[in-house]
């Protein structure tokens, strides 16, 4: 599918704007996501270099017909060493302080790079990244909204299917199956459905364990639209549940609603979490094991980051889970998580599941 009608030198522009202030001539990009962000190019291998003038895309030549249809206004260059490639053409243009990406690159590709550049300044960017893909524009957030809408209606219509005697296995291979009838291209993660004492650990692999009455059965699933992620989680109840279980569900439905009413452009992050965290008080609160939320669009999990140690500001066009939990080891646990996309003064739910209790008999 072509991609080109994309407004891609926007985003590459406000990057080259970021790397001026820090006197930064060009920039290798080896992340694909940040590659599919900044030029449109969805393949598995490449590199993208950026600096002045039109952006420079290396490839092999698995990829220069899909390349050519899904990107312009970038020079492709096939070639069979990308990293060689790369290094000759920042000779070419004399580039002297060149910018990576930290955490997309191996120490051992690093060195390859070094060696080949040993003329030229490698800047390192952590920072100057890490929001680069945390404002979501129209396109992104209309391809969001689609995979949150697949995701949910997915989940609703298992629980209506759902009985106590089917395993953790048979439940998610049935979402992943409703997920790509309703047109999911893959899953955004594996998805997490764990039953009974599973369920007290927040990211538990699927089991063969049989879903019993009693349980909490706690259904985390995404899945992937045209590149875009979504992320829900609702917790369901089998049978009867003790008083101690209600009340802890309604105490993590308290921490969701006030976390999520707490949500505002230019708030830091962490006072939403603050918000989920006050709920659950001293004597639950080592129950809820991890922050409040994260940011999502390409990745699962991309900024902003909503936990106590958040230097996040919230900003309108931002997309990030509200996801409190408790999880009490050897017997259940509970989370509720929706998707919201920030506006100016407001905050829409992108996720459709109501997070009222379910219980199935
Ligand atoms: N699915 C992982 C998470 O909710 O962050
Ligand atoms: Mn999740
Ligand atoms: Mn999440």
């Amino acid at each position: 599918m072509t991609r080109k009608n994309r407004n891609f030198s926007l985003r590459t522009a406000g990057l080259q704007k970021t790397l001026t202030v820090r006197k930064i001539d060009s920039v290798i990009i080896f992340n694909m996501k940040n590659i599919r962000y900044l030029c449109g190019f969805t393949g598995s291998e490449g590199i993208l270099l950026i600096g002045s003038g039109r952006p420079v895309l290396f490839i092999d030549g698995r990829y220069t017909t899909q390349a050519d249809m899904e990107i312009q206004g970038v020079k492709i260059m096939e070639c069979a060493d990308k990293v060689e490639a790369v290094a000759l053409e920042i000779h070419k243009k004399k580039y002297k302080r060149v910018g990576f990406e930290a955490d997309a690159l191996s120490h051992s590709r690093y060195r390859q790079l070094h060696s080949r550049l040993s003329r030229v300044k490698l800047i390192t960017l952590t920072d100057e990244l890490r929001m680069l893909r945390a404002l979501k524009d129209e396109n992104e957030i209309a391809l969001m909204k689609k995979a949150a809408e697949i995701s949910s209606s997915a989940v609703r219509s298992l629980i209506r299917r759902v009985k106590p005697g089917w395993t953790e296995k048979e439940l998610a291979w049935q979402l992943e199956v409703e997920a790509r009838k309703l047109g999911a291209d893959e899953l955004s993660f594996p998805p997490i459905v764990a039953s009974g004492e599973n369920s007290a650990l927040p990211h538990a692999g699927l089991t063969d364990r049989k879903i019993k009455k009693g349980d909490f059965v706690v259904i985390d699933f995404g899945v992937m639209y045209q590149g875009y992620c979504s992320d829900e989680t609702c917790t369901i109840a089998f049978g009867k549940l003790t008083d101690r279980q209600k009340n802890a569900y309604q105490l993590v439905k308290e921490a969701h609603d006030r976390a999520l009413e707490a949500v505002a452009a230019g708030i830091p992050a962490s006072e939403v979490d603050s918000k989920a965290r006050a709920v659950f008080g001293k004597k639950s609160a080592r129950y809820f094991t991890h922050g409040t939320g994260h940011g999502l669009g390409l990745e699962v999990h991309e900024a902003p980051r909503l936990s106590p140690i958040s230097g996040d500001v919230l900003e309108p066009r931002m997309v990030f889970t509200i996801e409190p939990g408790l999880y009490i080891p050897g017997l259940w646990g509970i989370r509720i998580e929706d998707t919201v996309l920030l506006k100016k003064n407001s905050c829409e739910k992108l996720t459709k599941m109501d997070k009222k209790l379910i219980i199935i008999e």
